[in-house]
């Protein structure tokens, strides 16, 4: 699209704005001119009339350790409270909180009241072990109710819990253990995906028998498949075992707004992943505001986001914020093309789900498969049940936009293209869908409140249509509070001098419409790569190659792919010869599956090509930028002249 022309806008449609939360544009800006006027006094708002707190606050923002901010200081909550009891005194204990659906299609409920039950006895039974307020629990479960339940015990005590992907290897566990010096940890037997089963509870011991992980004392295990599960008597437990004989009625922790309610691990573009640490007030406003501005939550809407619980997606449009609103959701464990690729489309119509949140790369892999096999096609099903469509985790391309606009949303549900982070804690620029005219792959403009804008390298900011940083120039409330153990390292990645620690650098770049104002995100502009909306540090991926024996040195960039938006490339150079024919072959799956030991199947390169040496500069840097150019098999046009050893372009141009 040329930011000279005028882009066409699809309005949102009119029975949508009628019945919306936010209706109409006038309502957005009168939110936005009050957070304009007075900046702390809108949140502080909006944080009395959405949160229960059990002491109120009295100060808004502190800026007196910036930018280690403070929202709500001396205000006292507890999450599980806000997301469980304070909806069953409103009278929603028998409605049903979470509908889950097993890979292999067993539907369970639990009604708020069920919920409530359920953690408290884990609390409960967590408290009996002597896990307490402020211990960090490690969750690496399967995506179901008892994950959710286990996130919610943690927050009832107090603990800060730090989920992990199911995807990740046995030394992710390790290294998640031991930085966040955990005490304990929840886990599942099996996970089942896509017909298979996926042992956890054997990655854990294999992660804590790496070492450095003496800090866990317990280990308790959710029965799934009743699968082959070696127990180690004193430290593993099984949840049954755990919640046996224990009370429903827990008291909660109640904790200051600024307690963290969760770290969860992301990667940056340098060094290993970093625990990004939330709080608990300022977070859970947030996710509370955007269910019901982003996602206009009603009390009959049953809503489906279908992240695992391993990513943030999944802690805010999952355990905390649906829960939070009273809502109804639905919790799927297993993969959209299993049994075959209408899973979703079939599970839309059978729950009648009314809002669906998904990420690009699935409906780019759907439209894939439908077009193979067009008896998985929406067209298949009775979608009649939706009324709001969701996106998040990369940019979003317009065919593929206009694809889930028509065939799943029927031309009638607008499209919420959510714009955030790990580090945002929700959405930041997004459409609100009864006020926002839509541009295929925009995500248009500013959360109420949020204050975004797009800055040079000097911080200036930039006329729109210029692509530049984007930043968020004032704290909001469910901001990163701080990198686990690595306050230098939160201060330099977010916050940097060269912006004199004014702005919050998302690490993204981005333009500005011309005409709308409207934000597209242009993709990262540091080494982190999107891989099917998952985020992957290239460092992270290059130490692991180089931790194979074979490896002498790695170089790992991104390079576009029609499917999972980027596709991990690696250049490599070995300590013998340079392999060729069947040995390179052999070599390149050898690798791949180092590369997923280390650190999981979703890091593994697609790419991988063998060269005697990398392209350097007579410095001795290795030339990234090239690479990258290689790994698209773009001609290289730059100037190659201050490159140490030309000769080598030719063997990476691929084997
Ligand atoms: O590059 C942006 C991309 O995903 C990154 C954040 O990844 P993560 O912390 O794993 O959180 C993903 C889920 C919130 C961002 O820096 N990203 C996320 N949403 C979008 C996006 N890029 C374009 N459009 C989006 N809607």
């Amino acid at each position: 699209m040329s930011q000279n022309e005028s882009v066409q806008m699809i309005q949102p449609p009119a029975e949508f704005v009628r019945k919306a939360t936010i209706s109409g544009m006038a309502a957005y800006q009168a939110l936005c001119d009050e957070a304009a006027s007075d900046y702390t006094g809108y949140w502080a708002r909006l944080a009395r009339e959405h949160v229960n707190w059990k002491q109120p606050f009295t100060q808004i923002l502190d800026e007196s350790k910036a930018p280690f901010f403070k929202w709500f200081a001396d205000g006292k909550l507890n999450v599980s409270y806000n997301c469980l009891d304070r909806n069953i005194e409103a009278g929603l204990g028998d409605k049903v909180a979470i509908i889950s659906e097993t890979d292999d299609g067993q539907v369970r409920r639990v009604t708020y009241r069920e919920l409530l039950a359920k953690v408290n006895q884990l609390a409960n039974g967590m408290r009996a072990r002597g896990i307490k307020k402020g211990d960090r629990v490690i969750i690496y479960m399967a995506m179901g109710i008892e994950g959710v339940v286990a996130m919610q015990a943690c927050a009832r005590i107090g603990a800060i819990h730090s989920v992990v992907f199911g995807g990740f290897s046995a030394q992710s566990v390790r290294d998640r253990i031991n930085d966040a010096g955990a005490v304990a940890v929840i886990t599942t037997d099996e996970q089942c995906r896509g017909g298979k089963k996926l042992p956890l509870k054997p990655a854990v011991d294999d992660g804590i028998a790496l070492g450095g992980c003496e800090s866990i004392k317990t280990v308790i295990v959710n029965k799934r498949t009743g699968g082959h599960c070696p127990m180690l008597a004193g430290r593993d437990l099984w949840w049954d075992d755990v919640i046996a004989g224990q009370s429903d009625v827990c008291e909660p922790e109640w904790v200051d707004a600024e307690h963290p309610l969760f770290l969860l691990y992301t990667s940056g573009s340098t060094g290993k992943p970093k625990g990004v640490q939330h709080s608990t007030g300022g977070y859970l406003l947030h996710a509370v505001l955007t269910m019901k501005w982003t996602f206009d939550l009603k009390p009959d809407d049953i809503f489906w986001c279908t992240a695992d619980i391993g990513w943030v997606t999944g802690h805010t449009y999952v355990t905390y914020g649906p829960l939070a609103c009273g809502g109804t959701q639905m919790v799927f464990e297993g993969v959209p093309v299993y049994p075959d690729a209408g899973r979703f489309w079939k599970m839309i119509q059978d729950h009648k789900i009314t809002i669906f949140y998904t990420a690009p790369t699935a409906i780019r892999s759907l439209i894939k498969a439908s077009d193979t096999n067009p008896a998985t096609a929406p067209s298949n099903y009775d979608l009649s049940s939706l009324r709001l469509l969701g996106t998040v985790g990369e940019p979003i391309n317009p065919a593929a936009w206009m694809w889930y606009y028509e065939s799943v949303g029927g031309s009638r549900c607008p499209i919420v293209d959510t714009f955030w982070q790990t580090e945002t804690g929700g959405h930041m620029i997004t459409p609100l869908p009864g006020v926002t005219p839509m541009v295929p792959g925009s995500c248009t403009l500013p959360f109420p409140g949020i204050q975004a804008t797009v800055v040079d390298e000097t911080g200036t900011e930039l006329d729109w249509g210029k692509g530049g940083l984007l930043v968020v120039t004032k704290p909001w409330p469910s901001m990163i509070r701080n990198i686990w153990n690595d306050a230098d390292r939160f201060k330099r990645s977010y916050y940097p001098d060269d912006f004199n620690g004014k702005y919050y650098l998302a690490g993204d770049g981005s333009v500005r419409d011309v005409h709308s104002g409207y934000f597209t995100i242009t993709g990262r502009i540091d080494d982190v790569l999107n891989v099917s909306g998952h985020r992957m540090g290239t460092m992270e991926i290059e130490s692991a190659l180089v931790s194979h024996p074979m490896v002498a040195e790695a170089a790992v960039v991104g390079r576009p792919d029609d499917l999972t938006g980027e596709a991990i490339c690696a250049f490599v150079v070995l300590k013998g010869a340079r392999p060729v024919g069947e040995a390179a072959k052999k070599m390149i799956k050898e690798l791949q599956d180092h590369v997923a030991k280390e650190i999981g199947p979703i890091a593994k390169p697609k790419d991988i090509r063998f060269g005697e040496n990398l392209p350097k500069t007579r410095s001795g840097k290795i030339m990234r930028r090239l690479l990258r150019s290689l790994a698209k098999g773009d001609t290289v046009a730059q100037d190659v002249s201050t490159l140490e050893n030309p000769a080598i372009l030719e063997q990476l141009r691929g084997n």
